[in-house]
């Protein structure tokens, strides 16, 4: 079977290839196991690593998905598995609101429309993020019976996303799942364009001897989940049997609730025991930023996600140590 990855160039979606890749295998449309034959990873951009070969046994696929031919085109086969991550974020969408809508909305429609174009219900797992909720009325902890009443343009085109993977799968056009997505860290590399990318940058700079310029508030109350267990989430949504998934197909993903002031305290404790002198981290407030986190909530409960079969979230300590390990030369 072949699989596709939107977004396929970026932090999540890089991860989940390589996790793949060693997998080998994913349920096809015979309801099996069946061999991934083709990988192919679609995106506007490819880090030079990427493109060197750090994802094994990969096809790298450049295009833009507001471009429908480009989108039809890569999905090519009735027996595909589509793992659509490719998106603007959040800071970026508040910025360009007609680039959001053709990206977010008009590109995810294109990857249905090319789905139900194929014969049989392809599987297709969508990222869809907490910033799907906000508002006055939201509580602290967001469940899945939550309104979502999005107060960002990002958050609007998730809610729709998943409302769309709802009815088409309703249809019987496809199999959909969308994973609900707190802020995942570590992201490795450079901060983005996202408002909640001071998550990562707080462990991520100290480590490498970096100076992390905080823009919101240390008591901030975050939900976060690690990249390894968000990558296994993808893959248990695919794999979970459609008997189970119930009509609303749309699963929040459990995680940690820490304030930045816990996170960086559990930073310099692995930090201590693996001998890594920290940067400093210096409080450097962004009104704009605090405002988007404050449309957000602060915990997630997963537990319908956990009943599925995803993970049990990895402590926020191993998600430190997993990252020195991957992505940073004090590896041990
Ligand atoms: N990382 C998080 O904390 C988080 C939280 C909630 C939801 N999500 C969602 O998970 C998904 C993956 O997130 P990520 O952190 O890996 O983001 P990312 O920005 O690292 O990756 C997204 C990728 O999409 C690509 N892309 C954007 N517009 C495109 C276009 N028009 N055509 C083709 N490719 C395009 C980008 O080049 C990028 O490589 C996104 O949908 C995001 O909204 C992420």
């Amino acid at each position: 079977m072949k699989v596709l990855i939107t977004g396929g160039g970026g932090f999540i979606g890089s991860q989940l290839a390589k996790r793949l890749a060693e997998k080998g295998t994913l349920i096809g449309p015979s309801g099996e196991a069946e061999e991934i034959d083709e990988m192919v990873l679609f995106d506007s951009h490819f880090s030079p690593a990427i493109e060197q070969g750090s994802i094994p046994h990969r096809t790298l696929l450049h295009g833009d998905l507001t471009n429908r031919d480009s989108v039809f085109e890569a999905v090519d086969r009735d027996d595909i598995a589509v793992f659509h991550l490719a998106a603007m974020v959040s800071g970026e969408c508040e910025e360009r609101f007609d680039d959001a809508l053709s990206v977010n909305l008009d590109g995810t429609r294109y990857v249905l429309e090319a789905l139900r174009a194929r014969r049989g219900t392809p599987r297709v797992v969508f990222a869809s993020s907490v910033g799907s909720y906000g508002g006055e009325d939201m509580p602290d902890t967001v469940g899945d019976l939550t309104k979502q009443t999005p107060r960002t343009t990002y958050g609007m085109t998730k809610v729709i996303g998943e409302l769309m993977i709802n009815d088409y799968s309703r249809k019987g056009f496809l199999d959909g799942r969308s994973a609900r997505l707190p802020t995942i860290i570590i992201r490795p590399g450079a901060p983005n364009a996202a408002a909640s990318s001071w998550a990562s940058g707080m462990f991520r700079e100290p480590l490498s001897g970096e100076t992390c310029y905080l823009p919101v508030h240390r008591d901030q109350l975050h939900p976060m989940l690690g990249y390894r267990d968000v990558v296994d989430s993808f893959i248990a949504l695919h794999e979970a049997d459609p008997d189970l998934i119930g009509s609303d197909r749309a699963y929040g993903l459990p995680s940690h609730r820490i304030s930045v002031a816990e996170g960086l305290t559990m930073l310099e404790q692995v930090a201590n025991e693996r001998n890594i002198a920290l940067g400093l981290v210096i409080d450097d407030f962004n009104p704009v930023i605090q405002a988007i986190v404050d449309t957000w909530p602060t915990a997630t409960d997963g537990s319908r996600a956990l009943k599925l079969g995803v993970p049990t979230p990895k402590s926020v300590k191993d998600i430190i140590r997993d990252y020195i390990d991957d992505f940073t030369s004090h590896s041990s």
